[in-house]
């Protein structure tokens, strides 16, 4: 590549992180399957050890076949370093665990995927970690959610299942004025079609497993610094301002500046609690990213003629894509996602829940799944499946009601995708 140009988002989705393996010249990233790493001497080891050195001691706390997948999703999201964890759940424990301590508050958009609602009112629960939820399509809502315990937000770019477009930048104006971060899971919308932190976001996290591996064959998350927030004002993130006595009273923030969240997560939350990303999952996601944008491009252009099919189509009630001219998220679409709003599509059965069964049971393309973001068409009723530990209340906040199916819609041709529910819809 020329020195003086700035590659591309196609460009760096094939080469951002990665060169010829120096030792064997292998083009392809290897899969380090290693547990540890050899050290120079005691002095080396003493400076990795210490927070001196960069370097590889232990898989549980780094590996290089990940941090090529690292710096590969820190380069597409804009973002100033990354930690890869073994699912998005992991990545969600980790930031938490590295902004919160007991009795700290955070407010989280009460649209969410049903495994977050879930980790956050229940698993955070019992950690002292405390959720207060707001409404994404009322942004004074975030607002009154504020408290002096307040330490972060967090929404999803485009919520899942609802197909909901959020607002980033007007929630972000909000964490701006109560000086807490705002995180985003923009695992729907991949970095090819949103960049959070260029709409104000301070830390956004993914799950590899949807559409960045992209292939339906491994589970991971990852954390991406956002490099700009101020962790030492006031002392409220004390992980990233108070002295460490465990790595010889070093500050992160002073010491690793724009990247030291990264770290943070890194050298307390996946040394401690230790959900480590298998060196060979991150070969597989490596290899999936490579085509993310031409996937994407697919993914959405299909997923909009199913919806346009769905539309018309009289044993549906309701179909929610905001790629759809006329769809309540339509505008907020042409902002956040202008390249295309995704492949996640929710619709409504006039025949309401038995309708949806029927539905799951007559597909013969799609496959009846609880994942999106495959090279596959995925079809879910998540009253019966996803959200079926949620209260009534709980699922219709959350866009799962009784009559909804969710869609992941593959890139496979679309005109076999249309068949398949054509003749399931009967
Ligand atoms: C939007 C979103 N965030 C997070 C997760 C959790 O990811 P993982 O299953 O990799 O833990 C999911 C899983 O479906 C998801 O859809």
């Amino acid at each position: 590549m020329a020195e003086d140009r700035i590659p591309g988002f196609a460009t760096l989705a094939v080469h951002a992180g990665a060169q010829p393996d120096p030792t064997t010249g292998a083009r392809v990233t290897p899969i380090y399957q290693t547990s540890s790493f050899v050290f120079e001497d005691v002095d080396h080891a003493a400076a990795l050890f210490g927070l001196q050195a960069f370097g590889n001691i232990y898989t549980r706390i780094g590996n290089p076949t990940n941090a090529v997948l690292e710096e590969r999703v820190a380069a597409l999201e804009g973002g100033t370093a990354a930690l890869s964890v073994a699912s998005g759940h992991a990545a969600q424990l980790l930031v938490f665990h590295t902004l919160l301590t007991s009795g700290d508050e955070f407010v989280a958009s009460k649209k969410l995927y049903g495994g977050s609602i879930n980790q956050f009112g229940n698993a955070f629960k019992s950690f002292g970690w405390n959720v207060v939820w707001a409404d994404p399509d009322d942004i004074s809502s975030f607002e009154r959610a504020i408290t002096p315990k307040t330490k972060a937000i967090f929404i999803e770019s485009i919520a899942n299942p609802g197909g909901i477009i959020t607002d980033i930048a007007a929630i972000a104006a909000v964490a701006k004025r109560a000086n807490v971060p705002l995180i985003v899971d923009n695992t729907l919308a991949t970095p090819y079609l949103c960049r959070p932190f260029e709409h104000g976001a301070d830390i956004v996290v993914h799950s590899l497993t949807k559409f960045l591996g992209g292939h339906g064959n491994s589970i991971g998350g990852i954390i991406v610094d956002g490099g700009r927030f101020n962790w030492t004002r006031e002392g409220r993130y004390p992980k990233l301002s108070a002295p460490l006595a465990e790595y010889g009273g070093i500050v992160l923030a002073e010491t690793f500046g724009n990247f030291a969240f990264a770290i943070a997560c890194r050298v307390l939350g996946l040394r401690d609690l230790g959900p480590a990303l298998a060196p060979q999952n991150a070969f597989l996601i490596l290899t999936g990213i490579e085509t993310l944008p031409l996937r994407m491009q697919r993914h959405s252009e299909n997923a909009r003629a199913v919806a346009e099919f769905l539309v018309d189509h009289p044993a549906v009630s309701w179909v929610s894509y905001a790629g759809l001219p006329g769809d309540r998220y339509y505008n907020l679409a042409k902002r956040y996602v202008p390249k295309g709003a995704g492949a996640v599509l929710t619709f409504g059965l006039a025949g309401g829940y038995e309708a949806g069964i029927k539905l799951v049971s007559s597909v013969k393309l799609f496959s009846h799944l609880a994942n999106i973001g495959d090279t596959r068409s995925l079809i879910i009723h998540p009253a019966s499946t996803t959200h079926r530990q949620l209260s009534d209340a709980q699922k219709v906040q959350a866009g799962a009601g009784p009559d909804v199916v969710r869609l992941s819609i593959g890139i496979e041709d679309k005109e076999d995708i249309i068949a398949d529910l054509q003749q399931a819809l009967g």
